[in-house]
């Protein structure tokens, strides 16, 4: 359990507000402790009133590049008025990385159930066993028989996702969890719509990815992204 004196350190002004702010609403618990530090957010383990873990992923406000995240949200035509204040843009990118949650946890998706969010903060269903979460895709080794039964579990949920028009947008065996049986898909923050003038080529990129490392295991159809284009 993490104490005042250490979230203090480890949190802005805001943050601290946004997470005391959860708890009074009865979401939090408490936080456990970090799960990965990352570039512009911290992913940390807590528990609910009913003790169940929870997911936190808290994205930096004061050391985060928000000029690039400013940069890709203006090109999402469902975010209007942005304010370029730093906190703002932050929360922003928060709350579009949980409207895509909503869309792809709705449409069936294999992922964290998204439960709220409170400006910077992002609160989901924890995806591991006792705090500890299941490994990523890079993190393990599969067989062939494995590698194609994900391969097209994977390629279904991107068929999920864009019968909703969302395309992942940073899909890759860095965001995807495996427990050894089923796959989780994770990191919706590049998520954008059908809309965006760029949504072909965000989705190659994706198609891309999976492509490239699955061919290690066995050989994907040459024409795949051909085809996958034609059927959608
Ligand atoms: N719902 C979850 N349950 C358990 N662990 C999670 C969950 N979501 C994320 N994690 C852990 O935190 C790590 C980082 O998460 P994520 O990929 O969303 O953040 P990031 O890459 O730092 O994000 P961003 O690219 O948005 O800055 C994951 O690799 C995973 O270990
Ligand atoms: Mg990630």
């Amino acid at each position: 359990m993490l104490s005042y004196e250490v979230e203090k350190k480890v949190f802005s002004p805001h943050t601290l507000a946004n997470i005391l702010k959860l708890k009074s609403k009865g979401i939090i618990k408490y936080l456990e402790g970090v799960v990965k530090e990352g570039k512009e957010s911290v992913v940390y383990s807590a528990k609910d009133f009913n003790d169940n873990f929870l997911a936190i992923k808290i994205y930096r406000v004061e050391h985060c590049d928000f000029k690039r995240m400013y940069n890709l949200l203006i090109t999402d035509e469902r975010i209007k008025n942005l304010k370029k204040s730093r906190y703002k843009i932050v929360a922003k990118w928060a709350e579009r990385e949980f409207d895509n949650m909503k869309i792809a946890y709705d449409a069936g998706v294999s992922m964290a159930k998204p439960i709220t969010f409170l400006n910077n903060v992002l609160v989901m269903e924890f995806l591991g066993i006792d705090g500890k979460p299941f490994p990523r895709l890079c993190d393990v080794k599969i067989d062939e028989e494995i590698a194609r039964k994900l391969f097209e579990e994977i390629i279904d949920d991107v068929k999920k996702l864009l019968n909703k028009e969302l395309i992942h947008g940073d899909l890759s065996i860095f965001n995807i969890l495996f427990d050894g049986n089923k796959h989780y898909l994770i990191d919706f923050s590049h998520g954008v719509k059908k809309s965006n003038i760029l949504w072909k080529s965000i989705l190659k990129r994706d198609l891309e990815n999976l492509v490239n490392y699955f061919k290690k295991y066995f050989e994907v159809d040459n024409n795949f992204l051909d085809k996958f284009f034609q059927e959608i």
